[in-house]
């Protein structure tokens, strides 16, 4: 495991980017996954600044998306189709195609079924080099709350309490609102990426942090199975490191 404590979520966003960008420059079509939340935001303005500048392009890449909701409206912002879209899509952001935004079909009748192709589309594009991840509070990745198993596939998971409360302040402060079910890859999945790269900023993830990196492997935090990868990358803030011995 590489771990770097940078003063600010800015500075680890910027190292973040750089990683990226370098990756790209030594194979162009490198697949990647690519979180949501609040955490990878700097990264992806990094990546879009890089692209603008003409550094760096994902146009002949495919992102494959670490979770989607299931049961939100197709054109509902949060859907984290469109949230992607606006982040990555694009000439004017990182060049991403369309096509190559890789999303689970949550809107299909049966999401189990739907679970099971986003899982063998993402064995059928070769796998991803480099997966982008954000920690939740309580240590999920992807959606893997704890208690799962810790070589889950892609399936269909249901959000735990504290992740619709830590996920409302995107849904009008309303967890009413914040859908209950998610298609998410699965903890096996993930760790089966070539690269992981994974960020957390702020208080509030010090704890997930502290256990990521000095706790047991355990189903309570399920963050921690992330040791057992033979490359795993993490930045953090200051405030995110402040657990750490
Ligand atoms: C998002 C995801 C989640 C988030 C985590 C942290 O695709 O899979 O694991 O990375 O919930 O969310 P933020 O970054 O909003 O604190």
């Amino acid at each position: 495991m590489q771990i770097g404590i940078f003063e600010t979520s800015e500075e680890a966003s910027a190292a973040a980017a750089r990683g990226v960008v370098d990756l790209l420059a030594r194979k162009p079509n490198a697949t990647l996954g690519v979180a949501t939340g609040s955490t990878p935001e700097g990264l992806y303005s990094e990546l879009r600044e890089a692209h603008a500048a003409g550094r760096f392009t994902l146009e002949g890449s495919a992102a494959f998306a670490l979770d989607e909701y299931v049961g939100i409206a197709d054109g509902h912002p949060e859907k984290y189709r469109n949230v992607l879209r606006r982040e990555l899509v694009g000439p004017e952001k990182t060049g991403l195609t369309e096509a190559g935004l890789r999303t689970p079909v949550s809107s299909d009748a049966d999401p189990h079924l739907a679970a099971g192709q986003y899982e063998a589309s993402i064995a059928a594009a070769g796998g991803v080099d480099l997966q982008i991840l954000g920690i939740g509070a309580n240590g999920h990745i992807g959606f893997n709350e704890p208690g799962g198993s810790l070589v889950s596939r892609t399936r269909v998971e249901v959000l735990s309490r504290r992740t619709r409360t830590d996920n409302a302040r995107f849904f009008d402060g309303d967890v009413g609102k914040v859908p209950s079910r998610c298609i998410t890859q699965g903890l096996g999945t993930i760790m089966e990426a070539r690269s992981l790269l994974l960020l957390a900023f702020g208080a509030q993830k010090a704890e997930a942090v502290r256990q990521l990196i000095e706790g047991a492997i355990s189903a309570k935090w399920p963050a921690t199975v992330a040791q057992m990868h033979p490359d795993l990358t993490v930045f953090v803030d200051a405030e995110a490191a402040e657990l750490l011995e």
